[in-house]
This record gives C-alpha cells, sequence and structure tokens, in this order.
C-alpha cells in the first residue's frame, strides 16, 4: 500500500471499497466496524481466561491429598495409608493419629515391646519414634534406622496427620 500525500490514515491507505472513499482522515464507520471487532475478541478472550481460571481451579479440587514429602520413600515399602489398603511388612497407618502404639490394626503382628510401650501416636510421640525407633521402643520390630532431621520429620508428620485421617 503506498500513499502519495504525507501519509495519514488516508483514503489510499485503506482497503475500503471505491464508494467509500470520501476524502475524509478517516471512515467513521469502518473505524467503528474496527472498534466492534477488538471488542468482541476482547470479550472472547476474557471468557477463556476465565475457564482457564476455573478449569485450574477444577483441578486443584480434584487433587484431594498433597504430595507425599520425600522421608515417605523411605516409609512406603513397608506401610500403606488408605484404609482400604492392606498391611504390609509394617501395619498400615490408616487412623494411626490418637491410637494406642500396636494396637490398632488387630490382625497385625506386633511386637510385645511395642504393644507394651503406653504410647499414643501424637506428633510429638510419633517425632519421637521416627528419629531413632530402637531407642524409644527397645525390642521393636521396626526396622528402620530413624530420620535425623526434624524438619523432615515435621513434613512427614503433618502429610500423614492428613493422608491417614
Ligand atoms: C522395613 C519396614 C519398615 C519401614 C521402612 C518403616 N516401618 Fe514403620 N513399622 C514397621 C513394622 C514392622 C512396625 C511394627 C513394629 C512392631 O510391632 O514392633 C512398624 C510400626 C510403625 C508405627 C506404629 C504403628 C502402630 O500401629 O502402632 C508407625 C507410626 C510407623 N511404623 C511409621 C513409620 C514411618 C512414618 C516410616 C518411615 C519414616 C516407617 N514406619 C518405616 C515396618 C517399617
Amino acid at each position: 500500500m503506498q500513499c502519495s500525500r504525507p501519509c495519514f490514515i488516508t483514503d489510499e491507505a485503506l482497503p475500503l471499497p471505491a464508494a467509500r472513499r470520501d476524502g475524509g482522515l478517516f471512515h467513521t464507520s469502518h473505524w467503528n466496524e474496527v472498534l466492534r471487532n477488538m471488542k468482541k475478541t476482547a470479550v472472547a478472550l476474557a471468557a477463556l481466561a476465565a475457564l482457564a481460571v476455573s478449569s485450574a481451579a477444577q483441578a486443584q479440587s480434584a487433587r484431594p491429598q498433597s504430595a507425599p514429602p520425600r522421608a515417605w520413600l523411605q516409609c512406603r515399602a513397608c506401610h500403606t495409608t488408605k484404609a482400604s489398603e492392606p498391611d504390609k511388612v509394617g501395619p498400615n497407618l490408616n487412623k494411626v493419629f490418637g491410637s494406642k502404639a500396636g494396637a490398632h490394626r488387630p490382625n497385625f503382628n506386633y511386637s510385645p515391646a511395642l504393644k507394651n510401650s503406653g504410647i499414643i501416636w501424637n506428633d510429638r510421640t510419633l517425632d519421637a519414634w521416627l528419629t531413632n525407633p530402637a531407642r524409644t521402643v527397645p525390642g521393636n520390630r521396626m526396622a528402620f534406622a530413624g530420620i535425623p532431621d526434624a524438619a523432615q520429620r515435621r513434613a512427614l508428620i503433618a502429610w500423614l496427620r492428613n493422608e491417614t485421617r
């Protein structure tokens, strides 16, 4: 497209039918149409954005539990967390919070040491148990050395509390 005169937006610069070339600087009707189209596009984009936000929110709520912390990788070989899951080498941990140690899975073959420990599982007793099971309950059967890092234990216990409810 070429401009012969000083080049504002003139008739020559606009792809308009010859009948509408009236020498004006610009055609109101043409720009109204352009504006209308821009508004339509904006409305469509806003609708798309709203859709994206709501489906992201849905994806969030469809995922009921958070991802396990790294420390859980050490436990899951021996433990499960959901009511429907079986005991493994260690007892299923569903509803373990608030229960008496060595009691909440009646069919599991607990050691006498754990059964007689008198422990009730809560954040504090679990923290001691997971720091060093052998020292906390001498003679227990959980073959696990412990998690020395306090922050890792805290994250694991917080996740377990929610996961095993
Ligand atoms: C090698 C297998 C094994 C690993 C690894 C293991 N456990 Fe255990 N766990 C057991 C066994 C076996 C028992 C029962 C111990 C007993 O009866 O003396 C047990 C008991 C427990 C109990 C007490 C359950 C109750 O009903 O009183 C908790 C809580 C527990 N484990 C949590 C964990 C967590 C958390 C981890 C990971 C940091 C872990 N365990 C790692 C095998 C394991």
